[in-house]
């Protein structure tokens, strides 16, 4: 079955491509008709990264029908709602990097659908009476959800960017959902553990269209969501309003009810997408570009890049780089943890983090040789309010006009708070345990908050996601990429760069390197953490692991850290590369 409905697949696909004949004759009549002229072509072909090889062929044939990479994105981000339900969803957020060359100044826009705190919701929200945080409360509950943005997220990049029809570019999804799709060993893996995590939660968190009645099955199994294609053709005739003030909202709103959650039709109706200023740094002449608050991915990977470039970096995974790493995250994840929030709360001090001469300061702290005590270190002063400089499941796909999409989306743990919107077919996400649930408490990814990331009506949880474009220093796009994980997404994408950059590798051996991961906070036993990863291929070498706990560090493992969808561009050819630690596609047009 599996293998016939991929074939199956394939060969919608193929009939939908367009011979050289009938662009030469659609070129004609969009010329005839005042249509945009073609850009002209700058690379070989265009391709797309994605975590899940379905949804990358969707993205393959939509740009094989003369899509752009915005059109392709949209339409991949709608089947990764259907094929990956682990990482994203109607239910879920996210952010969005467009480049587009033809506007001739090498810009890029950065789009924010994080989901929002709903209006009833309150900073104390998931504390008990003793002012204790009450464990799994912001995860797996109807409470855990703040009100999506991924549909009104895609439509304003289609409005701004797109040259297909909108219901188009669902069409894929809707035909995923309802003649079903192929689940792959990740994903099959993945839905046994959280099936098993949901399972074992306490009564009060049950929820009332249980996961597994929704989604389940064997690597290899055809899985069919019916709620989900008919809620997807809704959106596909309506367009996005449908999910916000029509059908699919009340329907929302219901499963709210039901269940004591918080999200009314009237946060559907005020969500908003909003286009923001990108966060932009030169790392070793290099120009990287990323995603601003309300996520502290760019932040973050600019003040890490720009410390690291103050030292000449030691030999690539020696337990000397690691430790270098590790003293720079420590400074960056503090500063993250005390001056990173929702900007429309909080002000963020974007020009002062993201200098070259606080990362100067903050770099000469740092002793190569001696680890400090996390407890010790602070994040650096900032006036309040001082003055605002200008600087302020991930795939990624160029087209062959170069124009670049670099999209990371989630709906925060996999499978987000597992409630399922009855109808619908939908997850909805686990954002609001983003927030800082109360000043110093670690949440799930073990990272802490302060005032500039408490919960708020209205306000966007703090993020790590880091889409990132990186330009060659003459100008022309080199990278585009970015990875789950939490807060290790910033020492994923971090790392990938320095890889290609200072040790000019090839994006595959670039994203093929074992990864590590320092977030700051001491353990509650006051340790030293240094994530490693555990899987055989990635692990370091002993001698390695040996020196960094001499020099005091705690080794903890991960079986993975991060899952790159990345692009690279040389010599007018992009070459995509996924993940090997988990599944996922590159397909080309
Ligand atoms: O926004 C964030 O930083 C998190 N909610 C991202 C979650 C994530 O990357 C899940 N992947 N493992």
């Amino acid at each position: 079955m599996a293998p016939r409905l991929q074939v199956e697949n394939r060969s919608v696909i193929r009939r939908q491509r367009l011979t050289p004949f009938t662009l030469l004759i659609l070129l004609v009549v969009a010329s005839a008709c005042g249509g945009p002229t073609p850009r002209e072509t700058t690379l070989a072909r265009g391709v797309v990264s994605a975590p899940e090889a379905q949804a990358a062929e969707v993205g393959a044939a939509i740009l094989r029908q003369g899509g752009n990479a915005v059109d392709a994105a949209v339409a991949v981000q709608f089947a990764l709602c259907v094929t990956n339900g682990f990482g994203a969803g109607l239910g879920g957020g996210g952010f969005m990097l467009v480049h587009d060359p033809a506007a001739g100044d090498g810009s890029v826009a950065t789009l924010d659908y994080r989901e929002k705190a709903p209006a009833a919701a309150t900073r104390d929200m998931f504390l008990d009476e003793n002012g204790e945080v009450i464990q799994n409360m912001g995860l797996y509950t109807p409470l855990a959800s703040g009100v999506p943005g991924t549909v009104r997220g895609m439509a304003a990049a289609w409005e701004r960017y797109g040259s297909l029809p909108w219901s188009r570019l669902l069409e894929p999804a809707v035909r995923l959902a309802r003649v079903g799709f192929v689940l792959d060993s990740w994903t099959a893996d993945s839905l046994k553990k959280s099936s098993d995590k949901f399972a074992a939660l306490p009564a009060p968190l049950l929820r009332h269209v249980e996961f597994d009645d929704y989604y389940g099955g064997e690597t290899g199994a055809v899985l069919q969501l019916p709620d989900l294609a008919d809620t997807l053709e809704r959106i596909a005739r309506e367009g996005a309003d449908e999910f916000y003030l029509g059908h699919t909202a009340e329907l929302l709103v219901q499963e709210m009810e039901r269940n004591g959650g918080l999200i009314t039709a009237a946060d559907l109706k005020a969500y908003q997408a909003v286009w923001r200023e990108p966060v932009e740094t030169r790392y070793r002449g290099y120009r990287v570009v990323s995603m601003p608050p309300p996520s502290s991915g760019g932040i973050a990977l600019a003040e890490f890049l720009n410390m690291a470039e103050t030292f000449p970096l030691p030999l690539s995974h020696s337990a000397e780089q690691i430790h270098l790493f590790a003293e720079i995250a420590k400074r960056v994840f503090a500063d993250r943890a005390e001056h990173m929030g929702d900007p429309d709360f909080h002000h963020n001090p974007v020009a002062q983090l993201t200098d070259k001469r606080y990362a100067r300061e903050r770099a000469a702290e740092v002793n190569r040789h001696e680890r400090s005590d996390p407890a010790s270190i602070r994040a650096g002063e900032f006036p309040p309010n001082g003055a605002e400089g200008r600087d302020t499941t991930h795939f990624s796909i160029v087209d062959d006009h170069g124009m670049a999409v670099a999209n990371t989306t989630t709906l925060n743990t996999a499978y987000g708070s597992g409630l399922v919107v009855d109808g619908a077919g939908f997850l909805l996400n686990s954002q609001m345990d983003d927030f800082s649930a109360k000043p110093g408490v670690p949440n799930d990814y073990g990272v802490t908050g302060s005032e500039a990331n408490e919960i708020a009506p209205g306000k966007r949880p703090l993020s790590s996601m880091t889409p990132t474009m990186v330009f060659e220093p003459a100008g022309a796009l080199l990278l585009v990429l970015g990875s789950p994980g939490g807060p290790s997404i910033i020492s994923t994408v971090a790392q990938v760069i320095v890889h290609v950059v200072d040790g000019h590798q090839d994006l595959k051996a670039a994203v093929d390197l074992p990864r590590f991961h320092h977030q700051w906070p001491p353990s509650p036993e006051g340790e030293d953490l240094l994530l490693v990863e555990s899987q055989p291929e990635y692990s370091l070498p002993g001698d390695v692991l040996a020196e960094l706990s001499r020099l005091g560090y705690t080794i903890r493992t991960r079986e993975n850290l991060g899952d790159v969808q990345a692009v690279m561009i040389q010599d007018g050819v992009a070459t995509g590369v996924f993940d090997r630690r988990r599944t996922g596609g590159v397909a080309y047009p």
